[in-house]
C-alpha cells in the first residue's frame, strides 16, 4: 500500500515516520521547501523524543521521502490530510484554508481510485465538505472519504501514534472501502488492542474537539478550585487527590497551575466555541468561552501574585524559570509562561528567563525578553522567583544554595510541583496556585465570603525570619 501524508508539521511528520516504520511506502508532501529539506536530510524541526531515530531509519530503507509536489501522491492508495488548521486571524473559528487548498489539489492530481484520510482538527460538518470538493474536481475515480482524528501529545507523539489509547474511523457508509483499509493500516495496533470506534464523519470530526474541549474544562475547573481555595485557605493538591480517587472524574489533568497553552487546547476550544455559535448552540458556546476566560485569568493570578510579592519588597528584578507551554518540548505556542513574562515585562520588571529547550524558539517569539544561560544566571539577585514551566530540572534546584544566589527568597510556584516545604524549609516564602495562599486570619469573614490582601505586609525583618 502506498500513503501520502499531506502537511509534514507536528502531526505530519510523525504519522509519515510512524507509518514508514510498520513498512508502509510513504510520501510526506509539504508546500515548505525548507521543511522538506530538513526532513530528507533526517532533521527534525521540533523536538520529540524518538522520531528523529524513526525518520532516519524510514529514510535509510526508502520507504520514506518528502516532496514539495502534489503530484508525488498520484499514485497513492490512502492519503492523510494532516495540515494545520490555526486559528483564522479574523475570529476565533479555525482557518480552514490549507485543508480546502489540499482538497482541491488532491482532485486535480488523483489518478486511481483512493481513500483520502482527514486527521487535521477540523470544525464538524468539514468532512462532508471536503468530500463534495474532491468528487466534483476529481472525474472517473471512486474517492471515499473517511475522518481519522489523531489525540497525540507532545512528547509522546511516537507512541501515541502507534498505541493509541483508540482508534476512531469515521466514514461515510460502514461497508464502503474505507475501514477495510484503514483496517490494514492500522493493523498492529488492533492486533495490539487498541480500542476501535468505527462512527459517521461528524462524530469523528467532534471527537477530536470535543476530547481537546474537556480536557481543557477539566483544567479550568481545577483552576477554578484553586481560587476558591486560596480565598478559603484550602489547598488545591490535596483536594484534586480526592477528586481524582473518584474513578468517575480520575486524577489526570487536575493540575492547578498557569492554566494550559500549546498549539491545541486554546485554539479547539474557540474553533469549538465558534462553531456552537454557527451550528445554534449559544450556552455551549459560553461553556467554553468560560472555560478559554478562567484560563486566561489563571495567568493574571500569576503575574498578580509576583507584581505583590515584587511590591512587598520593593524589588523589580524576576527569575523565570521555564518559557515552553509544557516541559519536554519546546513549543512556545501560547505558552502561558511566556504570556506571563510577557506581561511582567510590561509592568516594568526586569526578567531573566530560563528555559531548558525552549530558549531558542522562545527569543524568536519574544525577542524583548532577557533570557539566562542557566538557571543560576536566572536566579541571580532575583527579587522574585517565578516557576512557570515543570521541568525536572527545576525540581532538582538545591533551594539553600538558591536562596544565597537571590536578593530575596521568595518563590512563587505557578505549576505547585516544586517541593513547597523544602523550599520552605530553606528559608524561602512560597505561594502556590491553590494552596491557601491567601487564607484569611482565624475568624476574619467578611459577609460570607472570606477576604485578604493576598500577600501578608511583608518587611525584610519577615524574610529575613523566613
Ligand atoms: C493536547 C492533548 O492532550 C492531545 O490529546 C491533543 O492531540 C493535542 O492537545 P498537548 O498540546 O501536547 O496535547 O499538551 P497536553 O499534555 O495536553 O497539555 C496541554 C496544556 O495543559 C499544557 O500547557 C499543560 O501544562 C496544561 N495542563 C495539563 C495543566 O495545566 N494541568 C494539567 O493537569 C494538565
Amino acid at each position: 500500500m502506498r500513503i501520502s501524508v499531506i502537511g509534514t508539521g507536528y502531526l505530519g511528520a510523525t504519522h509519515a515516520a510512524c507509518l514508514a516504520s510498520l513498512g508502509f511506502e510513504v510520501v510526506g508532501i509539504d508546500t515548505s521547501a525548507d521543511k522538506v529539506a530538513a526532513l530528507s536530510r533526517g532533521e527534525l524541526p521540533f523536538r520529540e523524543p524518538g522520531l528523529p531515530a524513526m525518520l532516519a531509519a524510514g529514510l535509510a530503507s526508502g520507504r520514506l521521502r518528502f516532496s514539495t509536489g502534489l503530484s508525488a501522491a498520484a499514485d497513492c492508495d490512502v492519503h492523510f490530510i494532516c495540515v494545520g488548521t490555526p486559528q483564522s486571524r479574523t475570529g476565533l473559528s479555525a482557518d480552514l484554508t490549507a485543508v480546502f487548498g489540499v482538497a482541491r489539489g488532491l482532485g486535480d492530481i488523483i489518478e486511481r481510485d483512493c481513500l483520502i484520510v482527514g486527521k487535521s482538527t477540523v470544525p464538524v460538518g468539514t468532512a462532508a465538505a471536503i468530500a463534495d470538493v474532491v468528487r466534483s474536481t476529481c472525474a472517473g475515480h471512486e474517492v471515499a472519504v473517511a475522518w481519522n482524528p489523531e489525540f497525540l501529545r507532545e512528547g509522546h507523539a511516537v507512541a501515541d501514534t502507534l498505541r493509541p489509547d483508540r482508534l476512531v474511523f469515521g466514514v461515510e457508509h460502514r461497508d464502503g472501502s474505507a475501514v477495510p483499509l484503514l483496517r490494514q493500516v492500522y493493523a498492529e495496533a488492533l492486533a495490539s488492542g487498541v480500542p476501535l470506534h468505527i462512527t459517521d464523519l461528524p462524530t469523528a470530526e467532534l471527537a477530536k474537539t470535543a476530547a481537546n474541549a474537556f480536557l481543557a474544562t477539566k483544567i479550568s475547573f481545577i483552576n477554578a478550585m484553586a481560587e476558591l481555595s486560596d480565598l478559603a485557605g484550602a489547598d488545591v493538591v490535596a483536594l484534586a487527590d480526592v477528586l481524582g480517587d473518584d474513578t468517575r472524574i480520575g486524577r489526570r489533568f487536575l493540575d492547578a497551575g498557569v492554566g494550559f497553552g500549546g498549539g491545541c487546547l486554546p485554539k479547539d476550544i474557540r474553533a469549538l466555541g465558534a462553531r456552537a455559535l454557527e451550528l445554534g448552540a449559544p450556552a455551549t458556546a459560553r461553556l467554553l468561552g468560560e472555560v478559554d476566560d478562567i484560563n486566561q485569568q489563571a495567568r493574571t493570578r500569576v503575574v498578580d501574585a509576583v507584581l505583590a510579592r515584587l511590591r512587598a519588597v520593593d524589588g523589580n528584578r524576576v527569575a523565570v524559570l521555564g518559557a515552553t507551554f509544557k516541559p519536554m518540548s519546546d513549543d512556545v505556542r501560547d505558552s502561558p509562561a511566556l504570556a506571563v513574562a510577557g506581561r511582567l515585562l510590561g509592568r516594568g520588571c526586569d526578567l531573566r528567563v530560563f528555559d531548558p529547550e525552549g530558549a531558542r524558539n522562545a527569543r524568536a517569539q519574544r525577542p524583548d525578553l532577557t533570557f539566562a544561560a542557566s538557571i543560576d544566571a536566572a536566579l541571580a539577585d532575583a527579587d522574585v522567583v517565578v516557576h512557570l514551566t515543570e521541568w525536572p530540572q527545576f525540581r532538582e534546584i538545591d533551594p539553600a544554595a538558591a536562596a544565597g544566589r537571590v536578593r530575596h527568597p521568595i518563590l512563587v510556584d505557578a505549576r505547585n510541583t516544586l517541593d513547597q516545604v523544602r523550599w520552605r524549609a530553606a528559608g524561602w516564602t512560597v505561594q502556590g496556585v491553590g494552596r491557601g495562599a491567601c487564607a484569611p486570619a482565624a475568624g476574619v469573614a467578611v459577609a460570607g465570603w472570606l477576604m485578604q490582601d493576598p500577600v501578608p505586609a511583608t518587611s525584610s525583618d519577615d524574610l529575613a525570619r523566613r
